[in-house]
């Protein structure tokens, strides 16, 4: 955008109407404001009105929006080349750099990796990879769960109402509640190609299983034969306090599946299996293809993104300052019991809980100047998700602002409270 729209209002308001026209929209309603530009935890409206970012353009941002480490390495990338080939004819260093960056910080034998553009695709290539693998047909997925739009990753997403629009999906998806290890015992038979799960469930409400529950899929997995898939699109990349949300547990799956933050804000997904299960995909050749996958440009983004997670210890530094903040947000709860009704999360992955609509909530934190958001599958949910980067000052500019809000009692459906 040139700095000229910036000052121009005619030019930033028709940009309202002509998005609204020309976009294929999927969600209806008055567009909140034209975005002018981002860093680090803030995003600046064409206006010129700042917002603390606590969303990181849900789990993208880890790094913090326009880092100068990968800005550089992008446009150096694109000076040297941007897409050339990817179909297994030429060797391209970019990927193999972001494919061992990954692939270092995963369990030993998880080292070899299908490079995608996004989570849903992620899921499409996992799904493909173990029916081929096992030669089973059937999935179980979990309530709540969330794994991507596109129609196989839609197939194994929990929530009815977007499913059924497009029904006949795949045929033997069995799902069962989060966190029920009997119910996962039964749904799990000969059939089964895999379990998919997010170990932290993101668009469930940041919701986070007891002890036993991850450490039983693999068990019941292994005894089935069937192949144990972990989502980690919201949950990798050091969001929840650990590099991938599995590791909270000593599991280790046979697939992970990658993206969002992975691409430094960038589109980079990715699938790391073993070598012996990604085998299946050279029998016949091109069992799987991608034409954008691994884009030079974004594995650039990816590795510099990578590097500065490693330099600055974003991993630990979310695990730090997600404490703080749910300890924080923990003092507007106990002045306000019945309106926060629960906190939740690992790392800088938090959600609170709010008893009432947790999208209005949003909104009103929003006309402060604080961006959060809802979550797909939780109506009263709502997620703070900032960039690794967030300081304690961010954190509590960000507690201020939340306890005006719930003092307002706006979207909070508790009549009389105790406050
Ligand atoms: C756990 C999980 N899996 C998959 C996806 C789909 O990713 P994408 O939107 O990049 O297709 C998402 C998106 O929010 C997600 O949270």
């Amino acid at each position: 955008m040139s700095d000229s729209l910036l000052v121009e209002d005619a030019t930033i308001d028709s940009y309202r109407d002509r998005f609204v026209a020309r976009l294929s929209q999927t969600v209806p309603g008055r567009k909140e404001f034209v975005v002018g530009s981002a860093s680090g935890c803030t995003l600046t409206s064409a206006e010129g009105r700042e917002y603390l970012d606590m969303t990181s353009g849900i789990a993208v941002a880890n790094v913090g929006h326009t880092h100068p480490d990968v800005v550089a390495a992008i446009i150096d990338q694109a000076q040297r080349y941007s897409h050339v080939n990817v179909y297994g004819r030429f060797v391209i260093p970019e990927q193999v750099e972001v494919v061992e960056r990954i692939t270092s910080v995963t369990a030993p034998g998880l080292d070899v990796a299908y490079l995608t553009s996004s989570g849903a695709e992620s899921t499409e290539g996992a799904l493909k990879l173990a029916r081929k693998f096992t030669g089973r047909p059937k999935f179980v997925a979990f309530e709540r769960s969330y794994h991507g739009r596109t129609l196989g990753a839609l197939s194994v997403s929990w929530r009815e109402e977007w499913r059924a629009p497009f029904e006949p999906l795949l045929a033997e998806v069995e799902f069962v509640p989060f966190g029920d290890l009997a119910a996962a015992a039964a749904a799990i038979d000969e059939r089964t190609a895999a379990v998919i799960v997010e170990p932290i469930q993101g668009e469930g409400g940041i919701r986070i299983p007891t002890d036993d529950f991850l450490p039983g899929l693999r068990q019941l997995t292994t005894d089935a034969g069937a192949l144990l898939i972990v989502d980690e699109v919201q949950g990798g990349m050091g969001r929840s306090g650990r590099w991938f949300s599995h590791q909270h547990w000593d599991v280790v799956p046979d697939i992970i599946t990658m993206a969002k933050a992975l691409g430094g804000g960038l589109p980079l997904g990715a699938i790391v299996s073993t070598a012996e299960i990604f085998a299946t995909f050279v029998d016949p050749p091109l069992s799987h293809l991608t034409t954008m996958g691994g884009n030079p440009v974004a594995c650039a983004a990816g590795i510099a993104a990578f590097d500065v997670m490693v330099r600055d210890s974003l991993v630990e530094a979310s695990a730090q300052q997600g404490e703080y903040l749910r300890a924080r947000m923990g003092e507007v709860q106990r002045d306000y019991p019945e309106r926060i009704i629960d906190i939740r999360g690992r790392g800088l992955w938090c959600a609170f809980e709010v008893a009432g609509d947790g999208n209005l909530v949003a909104r009103e934190l929003q006309e402060r100047g604080v961006l959060v958001g809802s979550v797909l599958n939780s109506a009263g949910t709502v997620r703070v998700t900032p960039p690794l980067i967030i300081t304690k000052e961010q954190i509590d500019r960000f507690v201020a602002v939340l306890r005006e809000v719930i003092e307002t009692g706006i979207g909070i459906d508790v009549a009389e409270d105790a406050s």
